[in-house]
């Protein structure tokens, strides 16, 4: 009784959104990691279920799993895992979100046996990952929208818009850092959305389930595409 209807506007899409920490493994014991809960990415997956796509979630450790049916997940760990995933499955996506926590670096060498107790201090080499919406916003084509996240500390706005276009992103997501309510393992969020024409939309505190609504909405007015 009074079952509120989404919109279906997402019928016969095919979305791709990564989501959750990638953990870099240091020993068969040790990773290093980040908190990133998967909320975001896991609320943009039930929107886009709820509105008839055919959404595959690629999902790090630990990340909040969606029930929904209309969702497949991927399970992986590392950030080339991770690439890996993404890069068979992005041929066919029309609409990718890159909302996952990717690991800046990994360690240079993953350690065969548990790494022993030694000096008093210790190194570990890392290496750079691979940046997966970088390299997959170089294969995008005309039909397909990318959608980034940026979380920043300092000159906000300066940093998201340069990464909207370094990655070739249509929209990057913009999360507030300043507000109590919003981050990483929150349930609510606020956030500036960036499109690649310059417009702009501020959130207020909303619940991660109506960010993602709205991060929707934006998606359904890019001039061209879908
Ligand atoms: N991203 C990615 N692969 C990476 C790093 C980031 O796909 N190896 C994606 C994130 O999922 C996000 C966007 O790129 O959508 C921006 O991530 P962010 O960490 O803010 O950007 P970086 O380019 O890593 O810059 P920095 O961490 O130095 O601010
Ligand atoms: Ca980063």
């Amino acid at each position: 009784l009074g079952h509120f209807q989404p919109s279906q506007d997402f019928v016969g899409k095919k979305i791709l959104i990564t989501s959750g920490p990638t953990q870099e493994a240091i020993d068969p014991v040790r990773y290093i990691s980040n908190h990133s809960s998967g909320k975001m990415g896991a609320a943009i997956a039930d929107s886009f279920a709820d509105q008839g796509a055919e959404v595959h979630l690629v999902l790090g450790k630990g990340a909040v799993r969606p029930q929904h049916p209309g969702i497949t997940i991927h399970s992986v760990v590392s950030a080339q895992e991770m690439y890996e995933k993404v890069s068979s499955l992005h041929p066919s996506a029309d609409i990718t979100v890159f909302a996952a926590a990717v690991a800046d670096y990994a360690p240079k060498n993953i350690a065969e046996e548990k790494i022993k107790k030694a000096g008093d201090a210790m190194t570990i080499e890392l290496v750079k990952n691979v940046d997966i919406a970088f390299s997959l916003g170089k294969e995008k084509k005309w039909n397909q929208i990318h959608v980034g996240f940026a979380l920043e500390t300092e000159n906000e706005e300066f940093h998201a818009k340069e990464k909207l276009e370094k990655k070739n992103f249509d929209l990057i997501v913009l999360n507030s850092m300043r507000d109590s309510g919003a981050g990483f393992q929150s349930d609510t969020n606020k956030v500036r959305i960036f499109s690649g024409d310059g417009s702009s939309i501020n959130s207020e505190v909303l619940p991660k389930s109506e960010i993602a609504q709205l991060i929707l909405k934006c998606i359904k007015q890019l001039p061209v595409k879908i």
